[in-house]
């Protein structure tokens, strides 16, 4: 594609924006807000092994996780920009203990509050690995003129007005879900502009391949193990065996589920009730992409997007992508846990 063509980020959403006559474009400039700040993480996760930036940071997060040195510096850069921006009143970070107020007169008039995760899959920064940044916009229910509260951000994720992730990948890309549709957009990085490269992203309905933990199969429910040897078995008519590939970064493992289909599961086990993976941080973001891309998110026991949180940094099980595999899954889950 020559670059007379391109269709820039900004251009696409403010094309987008004009379909609806109330929309005051505050939505636009939050989310060039976090491509920039996606841009400036892209930036120091190139250059990482020539600039001292692998490695821990040596301090642990809320959630007693060794922090990286990038999870250190991609929360500061999405804190400093979101603060700067005119649209948002504060933010809920997976690397704060407590949400984040911005409390300037400019800032409690916003409409919005925004969660991220600012480096997800921070296992894989060493070792040159896919990770990414994945971000939720609410629109707040404390009133304005005043600042944010908790509530704010103890929102289900059938509230979220937008949500998406930045992949830093072989190629850097944002992918940004509002209810209507998915669209992906690569960085060019001559002109420094995300790109439309991935219009209207559609999950397929089935799938292939099969995405978890599977070293954790000791700790799994029944029904968990019974859904495994299913995926493994040999069945030519519905392509079985599935085959199997998990990178350790939900990014990395979501956007292969986006484009190729197929089913990602962080279940709960026996060590952890309620998997690994948060509700508001990770689950809510993907599951409303996954679902505005016509797949599915399920916690085993219902939808991941009608989840009430209670709490900041609460995690749930997770089962997304195809819609019939994730469907299948559950069936499994549940089936056993019925008769146990
Ligand atoms: P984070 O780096 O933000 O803490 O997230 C890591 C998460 C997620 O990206 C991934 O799917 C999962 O942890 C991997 O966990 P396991 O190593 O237990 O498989
Ligand atoms: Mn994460
Ligand atoms: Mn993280």
């Amino acid at each position: 594609m020559s670059l007379g063509s391109l269709i820039t980020m900004d251009e696409f959403t403010i094309q987008e924006t004009r379909k609806f006559p109330q929309a005051t474009g505050e939505l636009s400039s939050l989310l060039r807000d976090l491509g920039l700040a996606g841009k400036i993480i892209n930036k120091q996760v190139r250059k990482a092994g020539l600039a001292d930036l692998l490695g821990k940071h040596g301090a642990t997060n809320v959630q007693g996780e060794e922090q990286m040195k990038l999870d250190v510096f991609a929360n500061d850069i999405l804190i400093r920009i979101l603060k700067n921006s005119t649209d948002c009143a504060g933010i809920a970070s997976e690397e704060n203990d407590n949400h984040v107020c911005y409390e300037d007169t400019y800032s409690a008039n916003s409409k919005y509050v925004v969660l991220f995760d600012p480096l997800d899959g921070s296992s894989n920064i060493d070792v040159n690995a896919s990770i990414g940044t994945i971000f939720s916009i609410y629109r707040r229910v404390s009133p304005l003129g005043q600042p944010c509260t908790e509530e704010d951000f103890l929102q289900p994720g059938n509230k979220l007005m937008a949500a998406g992730y930045i992949i830093y990948g072989s190629s850097t890309m944002m992918v940004y879900a509002t209810k209507i549709s998915v669209n992906g957009f690569t960085l060019e990085p001559s002109i420094g502009e995300f790109c439309l490269s991935h219009p209207n992203m559609k999950v397929p309905a089935d799938g292939k391949i099969y995405s978890l933990n599977q070293g954790n199969t000791i700790k799994y429910s029944e029904g968990m193990k019974q859904y495994l040897n299913y995926c493994m078995e040999s069945n030519k008519e519905e392509g079985r065996p599935y085959g199997h590939r998990y990178i350790g970064s939900m990014v990395a493992d979501l956007h292969r589920t986006l484009i190729k289909g197929g089913i990602f599961i962080y279940p709960a086990d026996k060590s952890n009730a309620n998997g690994k993976l948060r509700l508001q941080y990770e689950c809510n973001p993907m599951t409303f992409i996954v679902e505005a891309a016509g797949g599915k998110g399920s916690s085993g026991t219902g939808n991941i997007l009608d989840i009430v949180p209670t709490e900041l940094h609460q995690r749930t099980p997770i089962f997304i992508g195809s819609k019939n595999m994730v469907n299948k899954a559950v069936e499994f889950v549940k089936a056993k846990e019925a008769v146990s």
